[in-house]
């Protein structure tokens, strides 16, 4: 069943067609990723999904609704969530921090509250201090809960915006080059939970990546974007070797050099 129904997705700034009449669907439970060289349109895609930005024209079904141009807490309460893009909110806070705070900001229990120490709000701080705990056993970063984030490398505050991302008990996981910058190791942790988020929770998730590399290990299966339009849609396999698709990324070459 899909999922995310994307029809005729269109966004025009100014005179620039950013994204020209998408069309893709994105299965319950699938990693489908988004490829495509830069300025293609692929987080343009993204801010339209998310309620960012409005399309100029199309449709966007999200579990049978039409949610198109809907503003962005509304899109994030019936599910749709997206990945913090670089890093995590307070830095100078802990680990465990950040995620408790993604928490209240996701069940409104009073932010001010828990920042402030109200009586009511320590009572209920033990559980979501649990859950939070959770949180972070599930992404590998339960023994770094007490330090500091800003003191954690980079694959871990990564991490620590997924978790973050998690509070917000997703049904569908907007990932905007979630392991650029990452070393070889960080990289393989990150597409390690990402299936994990699948398989133990059935997170969907929709992945924007220039490592091609990791998109072809993770996805099941590619949408090729150039120049905002579709120009391919299948298995890794097949993307991998489509033509049009490679002289995509060869033109884009070309025009850097
Ligand atoms: N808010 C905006 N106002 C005007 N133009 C924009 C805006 N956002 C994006 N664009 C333009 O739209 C095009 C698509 O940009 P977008 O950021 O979606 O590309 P992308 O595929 O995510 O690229 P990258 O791989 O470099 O992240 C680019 O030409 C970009 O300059
Ligand atoms: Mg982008």
């Amino acid at each position: 069943m899909a999922l995310l129904k994307v029809r005729g997705l269109t966004k025009n700034f100014g005179g620039l067609a950013a994204v020209k009449e998408l069309n893709f669907d994105v299965k319950e439970g699938e990693i489908l990723g988004i490829i495509g060289p830069n300025g293609a349109g692929k987080s343009t895609v993204f801010n339209m999904i998310c309620g960012s930005i409005k399309p100029t024209s199309g449709t966007l079904i999200f579990r049978k609704e039409n949610i198109t141009g809907l503003p962005p807490h509304q899109i994030a309460r019936r599910g749709i969530t997206r990945l913090f893009q670089g890093n995590v909110l307070f830095p100078q806070f802990t680990v465990v921090t950040n995620v408790l705070i993604g928490l209240h900001l996701h069940t409104h229990l009073g932010l001010f509250g828990f920042l402030f120490g109200s009586p009511s709000a320590h009572r209920r701080e033990k559980a979501l201090y649990a859950k939070s705990m959770e949180i972070l056993q599930f992404v590998g970063l339960a023994g770094e809960a007490e330090k500091i984030a800003s003191s954690q490398p980079h694959g871990n505050q990564r991490l620590l915006c997924l978790a973050i991302a998690l509070a917000a008990e997703p049904k569908l996981l907007l990932l905007d080059e979630p392991v650029t910058g990452m070393n070889a190791e960080e990289v393989s942790s990150m597409l390690a939970t990402i299936k994990t988020l699948r398989k133990k929770r059935g997170i969907t998730s929709i992945v924007v990546e220039h490592n091609m590399k990791a998109v072809m290990g993770l996805c099941d299966r590619i949408v090729t974007i150039s120049y905002g339009k579709k120009i391919a849609e299948g298995s890794p396999k097949k993307i991998s070797s489509n033509p049009a698709v490679i002289e995509a990324y060869l033109g884009a070459e070309q025009d850097a050099s």
